[in-house]
């Protein structure tokens, strides 16, 4: 049930309404830290926004409501926790105003999955309010709300390519030098991002390395894996994808293990698990070799679906009525 682009939700919204679209994430490195006092790590967080697009439109109503539509749909909470929620109620906060609004999700990346689906919802959900609501809030602004909501929601506003710093929240743009084509495999089910971390950090206690900052050095980007990027060069990149959350991935989800060798036995460059998982990401020679790869993993039943993608892919837009 994949949304279509040129009008998704407008069946269901009035008049008076506003789409915006957002992508999904990969981490084509993510370096993780020791564990802050806070509990938060400090990353080094190397994002890539892909074609796979959530829809949020946002229409005035009495009350906050959310809706929501697509194949997950039942797995988004629908309460005030929701991140898409949170964003309507601070910005509005920040207005003095009401969050009166009906926010509708048409969702298509997958939920809990490692690719950044409820950050995206958060910061379109921020970009539709605004708009509709008319409180013309700056970038700046908007981007310090997105921080505030979640450590991947300043990446979903801004797409393309970038590095997170700090929590991940920190972004400096990273240049690309041409298109990455990718495959998604999407498991049943997702994982606690919260609980991938604990993982993380157990399993480097009990290598008897240590989790704390004091224990692990500082998450660095790889400057070749920058490079690759910047040229634009899959090969490069395969050689230097990297996931420090995978082996924590693995270990509560071991079923991923056969996914992540099945894509590369299907002629991926190379397999990771995409954030905190449980979607593991393929990178392709091209798009050609993304469908044969896709196929492929679909006929080995060691996932829900598979999903071609490229990336970079523009952040948060207003879809033009
Ligand atoms: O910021 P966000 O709400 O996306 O983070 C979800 C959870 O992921 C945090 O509560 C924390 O457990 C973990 N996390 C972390 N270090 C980060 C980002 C997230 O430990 N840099």
């Amino acid at each position: 049930a994949t949304a279509d682009p040129a009008a998704p939700g407008q069946s269901a919204a009035p008049a008076r309404s506003v789409t915006v679209r957002v992508p999904a994430k990969v981490n084509v490195q993510l370096a993780v830290g020791g564990s802050r006092p806070d509990g938060f790590h400090d990353l080094a967080n190397v994002f890539l926004a892909v074609s796979l697009y959530d829809h949020v439109t946002a229409a005035p109503d009495d009350v906050l409501r959310i809706t929501v539509e697509g194949p997950d749909a039942a797995q988004v909470p629908l309460d005030r926790g929701n991140l898409a929620a949170r964003a309507a109620i601070a910005l509005a906060a920040r207005h003095g105003i009401e969050p009166r609004v009906h926010l509708h999700i048409a969702k298509d990346i997958p939920v809990a999955g490692g690719m950044a689906g409820g950050s995206a919802d958060c910061a379109g959900a921020l970009l539709a309010c605004d708009a509709l609501w008319g409180t013309g809030a700056s970038r700046g602004e908007l981007l310090e709300i997105c921080a505030e909501l979640g450590s991947d929601v300043p990446f979903s506003l801004v797409g393309g390519a970038a590095l997170g710093r700090g929590r991940g929240d920190r972004l400096e743009p990273l240049g690309t030098g041409g298109v990455f084509h990718w495959v998604f495999a999407v498991a049943d089910g997702g994982l606690s991002t919260p609980a991938v971390y604990r993982e993380c950090d157990r399993l480097r206690s009990a290598s008897g390395a240590g989790h704390t900052v004091a224990d692990v050095p500082d998450p660095q980007p790889a400057p070749a894996l920058l490079a690759a990027l910047a040229a634009g060069d899959a090969v490069a990149l395969a050689g230097a994808l990297a996931n420090d959350l995978q082996p924590a991935a693995v270990s509560l989800r071991p079923a991923l293990a056969a996914t992540l060798r099945a894509g590369t036995a299907a002629g991926a460059l190379a397999a990771l698990v995409s954030g905190s998982g449980p979607t593991c990401a393929f990178l392709a020679a091209d798009a050609q070799a993304a469908g044969a790869i896709a196929r492929a993993l679909t006929a080995s039943g060691t996932c829900r679906t598979a999903r071609v993608a490229s990336g970079p892919a523009p952040g948060a837009t207003v879809v033009p009525r």
